[in-house]
């Protein structure tokens, strides 16, 4: 029997790339989809009209009696803040429903760093512990269990798919420089000025440098792989092209470490995984090679002072930094092959 799904926010950008996939997924049913400007329940194709012509449930405003109800599964595809008013919601209606958030409000283990972070009180604090974060490489064996699950960030994915090695091997010897780059799809689709196609079009600019909400995501995440949290000073920027995600990742070595060393490192820990392709020496990654894929790209080497390694990630921050990973999830959530819909 197929597994019933539903996505809330599926007029956004991440919904939409969740609709793309899971639309092919042999063992999903969806069965319910919602977003928030709606007077009625509107057909897919007049809102969407990528996805006209396609059996699919209307798109109607989002009610937890009805998602509870219709769904063994829902991917919550909203802005960050809501999913934690949501989910206890949700679970108090249906106590078996499963739980994917692609936003940040179950990301953080505590409360007040989700505070420091995202400037919010969060609302459902006791959740935090239960969740489980959903870096597939790094926790497989927890995300089999899980009924409520943090997806990962774009940006801390593909750094922590980048330093995770190092971070394991404790060969990071002080604070990480992530210089990292975006395009414009990473903001979401909701209308602001900054945004526009003139204010982006044709130029490139940092923004939150060291105040970014994802820095403690990877610091914690890190920590959790090694037996330190490094500190990440962390430099995102706003590039013009739609989508596409790559992170420049500078890191101060403990200890000495040759080339075949580094390499090494990272072969033991992705030769097996299916999502992530360790680049040929000499090569580095390109945005146009991951995306509309699953893949994370990375390229490394230790900088010629020897002193520090550079280790270069790249996504689709919508594939692999959103819908790609949480369909993955699904899969290992529900024992269905993990890369089922993703290749
Ligand atoms: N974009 C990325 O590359 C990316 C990557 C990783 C993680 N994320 C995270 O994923 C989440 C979604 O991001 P996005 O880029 O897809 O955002 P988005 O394009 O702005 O879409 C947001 C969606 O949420 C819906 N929505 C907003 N308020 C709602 C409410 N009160 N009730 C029901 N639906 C509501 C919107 O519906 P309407 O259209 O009706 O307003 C829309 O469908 C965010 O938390 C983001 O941080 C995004």
């Amino acid at each position: 029997m197929q597994l019933n799904v539903g996505i809330v926010g599926v007029t956004g950008y991440t919904g939409q790339e969740l609709l793309r996939r899971l639309r092919s997924h042999p063992e999903v049913r969806l069965s319910y989809l919602a977003a928030r400007r709606l007077a009625r329940p509107e057909p897919v194709g007049r809102l969407l009209p990528a996805f006209a012509k396609q059996a699919l449930p209307k798109i109607e405003r989002f009610d937890p009696a009805a998602a509870a109800r219709q769904c063994d599964l829902l991917f919550l595809a909203l802005p960050h803040g809501l999913s934690m008013e949501i989910v206890p919601a949700l679970r108090k209606r249906q106590p078996e429903i499963h739980l994917i958030d692609l936003g940040g409000d179950f990301r953080l283990r505590s409360a007040a760093g989700f505070r420091k972070a995202y400037g919010l009180t969060h609302r459902a604090a006791p959740l935090l512990g239960k969740a489980v974060y959903g870096l597939p490489e790094w926790f497989r064996e927890v995300i089999q269990g899980a009924e409520l699950l943090a997806n990962p960030g774009c940006y801390p994915t593909a750094t922590a798919l980048a330093l995770a090695p190092l971070a394991r091997a404790e060969k990071i010897g002080g604070p990480v420089v992530v210089d990292a780059k975006s395009g414009v799809s990473g903001a979401g689709r909701s209308v602001k000025p900054e945004l526009s196609f003139c204010e982006v079009n044709e130029g490139m600019r940092p923004y939150k440098v060291d105040r970014h909400q994802h820095q403690p995501e990877m610091e914690q995440t890190l920590g959790r792989i090694g037996r330190q949290s490094p500190r990440i000073l962390f430099a995102p920027h706003l590039i013009p092209v739609n989508r596409g995600l790559i992170a420049s990742c500078y890191v101060p070595l403990k200890g000495k470490l040759t080339q075949s060393g580094l390499r090494a490192l990272f072969e033991a820990a992705y030769d097996k995984e299916p999502f992530v392709r360790l680049l040929p020496e000499g090569s580095w990654p390109d945005t146009a090679a991951v995306n509309q894929t699953n893949f994370c790209d990375i390229g490394l080497a230790i900088a010629q002072t020897g002193k520090q390694a550079i280790v270069i990630s790249a996504i689709d921050n919508l594939g692999k930094g959103a819908a790609g990973q949480a369909v993955q999830n699904m899969n290992l959530m529900f024992g269905f092959p993990e890369t089922m819909a993703l290749t």
